[in-house]
């Protein structure tokens, strides 16, 4: 019922709103769907955060499965109708809602069919979708948002200072979020735990670089952390790699970037060459540009430099990336394409969607494109005529 009055709330608003009202009226009908999405997030909690036990337990309880299901389709409609939503509708949020919509389908499947142990995961990776939005609002844009709405959840509904701590990244409580991964790290180097070591570890370091950019506090928390002798062997090269790359950046001053286009091709450019390296040299670069980047079309949605700027979300998004069941980064290039065709980097980002998905089809014997592949690849290529 609330939903519904929601959604009628939400069409009567959009019917009359005149042009200065729309962007205030738009963030408010934001806010208000995010509300909504996060009255049901609450109550999925214990199986987002947790280990597949409990998830597993759903096998025994069918009125608590049902109720799982429930959550998830309220939470379901109300990403559907923020599609309705201008403010929703920006370059950057754009392919998380489409992604948002699609994901949350496939996790009520899998929960409806008993598969549970891929309905946590696909529950955790629920969780870098709301992440891959939220970190590309800047101070300004978050003025008003995440008040004491989203005061409800403490660390006692969470089963470890890990869980907490990534629930208290998610809401954008940074300085909370801080105190509980340091406490989950401690207990990962403790006891040997590689998973959320490596985790906590990135969010940690993408909190101090992409999130607000503070190069003392990124190399303090490096430093106290690369000497650690329980750290295992490939995190010690990950956090040298770090240390050493963090450098560059001593004097940098996010507050004072005044041309994107100079700052792509100072920090950015070079790294053209290299966009087949993995590892980690060029993780902090990446981070802080993918800061940088998003929070400047978010507050400029009409940014001529759009393409562009889509075009290097899209590669940072690619090696920085760590889920396999959706690639934001297509998503950014399909949108570099369609929105801006005539451009000189709608074609540039069609050349590297396409090398994608030549790459993910290929293996031993060649590549084998699917056939809904071969026609989606088509129908960008013809955008661009
Ligand atoms: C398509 C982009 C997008 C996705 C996906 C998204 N959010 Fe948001 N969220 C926003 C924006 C934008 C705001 C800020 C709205 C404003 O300016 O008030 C926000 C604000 C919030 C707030 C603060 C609301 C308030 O009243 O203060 C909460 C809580 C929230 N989101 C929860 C979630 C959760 C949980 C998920 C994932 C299940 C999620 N969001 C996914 C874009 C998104």
């Amino acid at each position: 019922m609330k939903l519904l009055l929601l959604i009628l709330a939400l069409s009567f608003n959009t019917a009359n709103a005149n042009t200065e009202a729309v962007n205030d009226d738009s963030k408010v009908q934001a806010k208000a769907i995010m509300s909504g999405v996060y009255e049901s997030f609450i109550k999925v909690i214990p199986y987002v955060y947790s280990d597949e036990n409990s998830i597993e337990a759903l096998k025994k309880d069918p009125a608590k499965k049902a109720e799982l299901i429930k959550n998830l389709t309220d939470i379901s409609e109300f990403f559907k109708s923020a599609k309705h939503v201008e403010y929703f509708q920006r370059p950057g949020f754009r392919p998380s809602l489409d992604t948002m919509n699609s994901h949350l389908a496939d996790t009520i499947v899998s929960v409806q069919n008993n598969n549970f142990a891929f309905a946590q995961k696909r529950l955790d990776a629920l969780t870098s979708l709301c992440i891959s939005c939220h970190s590309q609002l800047s101070a300004h844009g978050t003025a008003n948002a995440f008040g004491d709405a989203v005061n409800k959840a403490r660390r006692e509904d969470f089963e470890s200072d890990y869980a907490f701590g990534n629930y208290l990244y998610l809401i954008r409580r940074f300085d909370d979020s801080e105190k509980y991964l340091n406490l989950a790290l401690e207990k990962a180097l403790k006891e040997s735990r590689s998973h959320e070591l490596y985790s906590s570890l990135r969010r940690m370091i993408s909190i101090h670089t992409k999130i607000s950019f503070n190069y003392k506090k990124a190399n303090d928390f490096v430093n106290k952390y690369k000497t650690d002798l329980r750290l295992p062997i490939l995190a010690k090269t990950t956090l040298n790699s770090w240390s050493s790359s963090l450098t560059p950046w001593k004097k940098f001053d996010a507050s004072k970037v005044d041309s994107i286009e100079q700052f792509i091709k100072t920090h950015l450019s070079p790294l053209e060459e290299l966009k087949e390296q993995t590892g980690s040299d060029n993780d902090i670069t990446l981070l802080i540009a993918s800061g940088i980047l998003s929070k400047y079309l978010n507050d400029h949605p009409q940014t001529q430099n759009a393409p562009l700027i889509l075009y290097w979300l899209a590669i940072a998004e690619r090696r920085l990336s760590n889920t396999y069941f959706f690639t934001l980064s297509d998503l950014y290039l399909k949108d570099c394409i369609r929105l801006y065709p005539k451009t000189a980097l709608a074609k540039k980002c069609y050349a590297l969607y396409e090398e994608g998905v030549q790459f993910g089809y290929s293996g031993s014997g060649g590549t084998d494109i699917p056939p809904d592949e071969k026609r989606e690849l088509a129908r960008m290529r013809d955008l661009l005529k």
